[in-house]
């Protein structure tokens, strides 16, 4: 017996900020910002719209999807770093908005892998007797950026992704997921204040330590590399070769890694679903959302192979196969 996703959903925040409204903010511009990153607008949310409200609607549309009741759910976990607050979980949260009475609830922290990482767990729960299991990324990264600062503020978005797991004894389905992390490297990519080593406070905020700091050039190199060894970890692992892959649904972080990384691999550009431009950067939510838009035109048909590979924050990097 396997576990699959049996239906997809997303939601993406109705704000959409465009690079021109950033020009307006900080020394940048639409150029630089398209040639660097490939993004040409972000949505964000509303005030006092959380990542639970994001998350919720876009679990609604992927139980829609697989046609299940949100009271049939026995687990629900919610891929975040941008939780509506420090406690309780967000997926409580969610598990209360969807009605999921019986469904056990829980919060996944892993940055940009959160949802590979998620999927895991999931896929483990599946094949050890859970019949429906949720997972969501979402993620509101308009939260915890510094809007002064052009390295950062440009890049992120706003959004969310959900999938409906269960099981199957077809010969579709999760076929592996590998995670890994090294935080030797923690400071490159992370929130230095507003936790428990750094607790909030005037400074913390005077500082904006509450936001997102990043070293970017250094992160580019690794995020290239990991997410290359990832692939061909995935893809190697079932005796699959780069040809075997129709879908590769990478993390939405910057054009000209998906395409770096495309190169070193031998994958033509048109079998990466990319949305980059329309969302930018939404953390643990880039993968799904990707994922979702692809099942939903068509792009994605029974059958074929499809390989999800992210890079974050940790620093983690993880990959997933399925056979759709
Ligand atoms: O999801 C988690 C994983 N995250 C990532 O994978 C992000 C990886 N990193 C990147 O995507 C890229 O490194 C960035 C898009 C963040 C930056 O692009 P880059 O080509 O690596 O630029 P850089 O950091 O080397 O900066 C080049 C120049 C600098 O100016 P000087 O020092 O050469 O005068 C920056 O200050 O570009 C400047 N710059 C900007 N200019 C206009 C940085 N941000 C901006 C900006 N607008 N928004």
């Amino acid at each position: 017996m396997r576990s699959r996703i049996l239906g997809t959903g997303s939601c993406a925040p109705q704000r959409v900020l465009t690079n021109a409204d950033l020009e307006r903010m900080v020394a940048t511009s639409d150029a630089w910002i398209v040639e660097r990153t490939g993004i040409r607008q972000r949505r964000v949310v509303a005030p006092g719209e959380a990542c639970s409200d994001l998350g919720i609607r876009a679990a609604r549309r992927a139980l829609a999807a697989a046609n299940i009741q949100s009271s049939e759910l026995d687990l629900i976990l919610v891929a975040t770093c941008t939780g509506d607050v420090p406690l309780p979980p967000t997926a409580s949260v969610v598990q209360h908005g969807l009605g999921a009475a019986k469904a056990a609830a829980c919060d996944v922290s892993a940055a940009c892998c959160g949802f590979i990482y998620a999927l895991s767990v999931a896929d483990a729960f599946v094949c050890t007797g859970y019949r429906y299991v949720l997972v969501i990324g979402s993620e509101v990264m308009s939260t915890v950026m510094d809007w002064t600062d052009r390295n950062t503020c440009v890049l992120f978005g706003d959004g969310a992704g959900a999938v409906v797991v269960g099981s199957t004894e077809a010969e579709c389905g999760i076929l592996s997921t590998h995670l890994h992390a090294d935080g030797r490297l923690s400071d490159l990519i992370h929130v230095p204040g507003g936790g428990s080593s750094l607790p909030p406070s005037e400074h913390v905020v005077a500082e904006r330590l509450q936001c997102v700091k990043m070293r970017g050039n250094e992160t580019f190199k690794i995020a290239v590399k990991t997410m290359e060894e990832a692939i061909r970890e995935a893809v190697a692992d079932h005796g699959f070769g780069i040809d075997d892959i129709d879908w590769l649904v990478p993390h939405q972080a910057n054009i000209r890694i998906l395409r770096a990384v495309g190169q070193r691999i031998g994958l033509p550009p048109e079998r990466v679903v990319i949305n980059v431009d329309r969302f930018g950067n939404t953390s643990a939510a880039s993968i799904p959302l990707a994922l979702d838009e692809a099942v939903r035109n068509g792009a994605v048909q029974p059958g074929q192979v499809v390989v999800m590979a992210a890079f974050g924050a940790g620093l983690t990097w993880a990959s997933g196969v399925i056979r759709w």
